[in-house]
């Protein structure tokens, strides 16, 4: 996601936000930019000088070395693309109609088309694409002399994420931080304030950092930073003492990427939900904003994906054929795209799976279902790639980067947009009544605290993986979305730890793969509540009479399996498709355990690359 930088001290700024910027380019970027206050000619008005990059940040540096802006007062921006291409415009900071307040974001405003329709008609004029914009413009209209009023009123009006760094011409000596589901820290130096999103940015300034709460608002001067809430009641903040070095602090403290990026799941699987579903069920998706009568007319729908992110297009086709009774299919895109398919006129869609937006196989399996007639939508994570380039529609996932070459939290996302989508197209086919589509609201809004609490138990999934880390094959099972699950459970081992694992039917078990089975050959049992369930039990009773040890996934209540099953890992009771996301956490955590367990590189699997873009 982007990162954010804001400074007030002694020293020159620009140097300090060239430098925190390349400390954030791992958060992965399109675009950059930074503004300063300029200190004035005697006589003359303040002035902000605003350099951009619509690229690297190195671009950005060379820019600024040739034209370096002076100031003591400044902020910094590392842009991943959520609404808008990542254009020069589009760059932040972003400014008010006169140029006087400045403001850098991370994070995603759900009612920006709303506030700005509403600032545009009280005659604000925007010039770029992006849901910040609104921001400075908010402060603005709120504006009557005090600055931090004016930004306590304006973040009033704010629905969804926000990590903000703003000041304002008129106070050369105040910097204002704010944030709501979306991380802020202040560093305090000496004589010198930082504000960043994340530690990185500032380790080689400062280790005293405050950790901004949620809705909480800091003001920076010379005199100190003082903390409060949107209400403008004072908060003590929390004082922490870091003692990470940079590499430590870029993984956020994590030992590799791919358990950063698996905490982040409870966030990244909000963001997928973030401003799309209202109370009654009803989704929509800004940039595949499809007319229902449209929608109804897709009477199939075919998901393509490679790897993990076909997976959840397996996942993608029970959902759909389920809920919207219609017929769905998944395929490899490397198969596909040398088959030659028959669509029906104008009443195909092909959901296009690839967190990268590069995969060569899923581009030329969009091209060809685009070309025989599908109307086409890509699901991603990258705002401007090729496969949103290519698509009719995009649904991103706005997960913010992911570096581990395994998905992990993208999956998650991938996973909450096709129950939106599975639900918009029930929906307009009439197949959900008010009273189911409530339901599901609540349980998909109740899932970020589920996953959070399954990424909670991982001391207890670490002792289990260490337990099966000394085999060398392992079957992975399940049933429905739980056999999708299973696959994932076992390319995921496969991955990283070199294990080999795979992923078979419930059903299949018993036309081969069973012959496999003995003592040294762990099976992994997805068998959570679903209609497959009692099916799935009678299985783990067979593999159990073949002696290999059974790991079962089971539902709390459920004790079917006690005394069964080697071991049980009990889940929390939830509706079968938010069950899904939790057993992909549980065995993403547990993966990734046997592969620390055998010492593996696990951000870096050997002969695998994040983006394959190459057939
Ligand atoms: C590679 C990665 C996988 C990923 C797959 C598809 O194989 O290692 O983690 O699932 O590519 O990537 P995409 O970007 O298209 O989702």
């Amino acid at each position: 996601m982007c990162g954010i930088i804001g400074y007030l001290g002694d020293q020159e700024a620009t140097p300090i936000l060239m430098e925190s910027l390349k400390r954030l380019e791992y958060r992965g970027y399109d675009s950059a930019g930074v503004a300063v206050l300029e200190m004035p000619a005697a006589g003359k008005a303040n002035h902000t000088s605003i350099t951009k990059s619509e690229a690297k940040v190195d671009m950005l540096i060379e820019k600024l070395k040739a034209n370096m802006p002076t100031g003591k007062l400044g902020i910094g921006h590392t842009r991943w693309a959520t609404h808008g291409k990542p254009t020069y415009v589009n760059a932040h900071p972003h400014t008010d109609c006169h140029n006087r307040i400045f403001v850098v974001h991370n994070g995603i405003i759900e009612n920006f088309a709303e506030l700005k329709a509403e600032l545009q008609a009280a005659g604000h004029e925007f010039t770029s694409d992006t849901d910040t914009e609104v921001v400075p413009h908010l402060i603005e209209a709120n504006y009557k002399g005090d600055f931090l009023s004016a930004v306590r009123a304006a973040l009033k009006r704010i629905r969804g994420a926000y990590a903000l760094a703003m000041f304002s011409t008129d106070d050369p000596e105040l910097l204002i931080g704010a944030r709501l589901n979306a991380p802020l820290v202040v560093g305090l130096g000496d004589h010198e304030y930082y504000i960043a999103s994340d530690i990185t940015a500032i380790i080689p300034y400062t280790k005293r950092v405050l950790v901004l709460g949620e809705g909480e608002v800091v003001a920076v001067t010379p005199l100190g930073a003082q903390v409060s809430t949107l209400d403008g009641v004072s908060v003590q903040p929390k004082l922490i003492h870091v003692d990470w070095d940079l590499s430590q602090a870029q993984k956020g403290g994590y030992r590799h990427f791919m358990l950063k990026e698996i905490h982040e799941s409870p966030e990244a699987v909000a963001n997928a939900m973030r401003g799309r579903l209202t109370d009654d069920g009803i989704v929509t998706f800004r940039e595949f904003d499809v007319p229902d009568e449209e929608m109804r007319r897709y009477r199939e729908v075919l998901l393509l994906g490679m790897g993990t992110s076909l997976h959840a297009a397996m996942v993608g086709e029970y959902i759909i054929e389920d809920w919207a009774g219609i017929p769905a299919k998944a395929m490899d895109a490397s198969e596909f795209r040398y088959r030659r398919p028959t669509f029906s006129e104008d009443g195909s869609l092909a959901v296009v799976l690839t967190q990268s937006g590069e995969t060569a196989d899923t581009l030329v399996g969009l091209h060809q279902a685009k070309q025989r007639g599908a109307r086409t939508v890509a699901v991603t994570n990258v705002v401007a790639s090729s496969a949103a380039r290519d698509a009719d529609g995009a649904i991103y996932l706005h997960s913010g980067p992911e570096i581990g070459v395994a998905s992990t939290k993208t999956l998650l996302a991938h996973l909450i947009s096709l129950y939106l989508l599975g639900l918009r197209m029930a929906t307009v086919h009439g197949r959900v009544s008010l009273e189911r589509r409530h339901e599901l609201v609540e349980s998909l809004r109740a899932l970020p605290d589920h996953v959070e609490g399954i990424v909670a138990r991982e001391n207890e999934i670490a002792k289990i993986a260490k337990k099966y880390s000394r085999y060398r094959n392992f079957m992975y099972t399940g049933r429905g979305l739980g056999y999708a699950i299973a696959l994932e459970g076992a390319i995921k081992l496969k991955e990283i730890s070199y294990i080999h694992a795979e992923g078979v039917t419930g059903g299949e078990l018993k036309h081969g793969p069973i012959a496999m089975l003995d003592e040294n050959f762990p099976v992994i049992a997805v068998c959570t509540s679903s209609a497959t369930k009692d099916k799935m039990v009678s299985n783990v009773h067979e593999i159990v009479a073949r002696s290999a040890p059974v790991l079962a996934l089971v539902t709390e209540g459920d004790h079917s399996l006690d005394g069964v099953a080697t071991d049980v890992f009990v889940m929390p009771a939830v509706e079968e498709a938010a069950g899904a996301i939790l057993n992909t956490v549980m065995l993403q955590l547990f993966a990734y355990h046997v592969a620390v367990e055998l010492g593996q590189d696990v951000d870096q699997p050997r002969n695998l690359a994040k983006s394959v873009t190459v057939e």
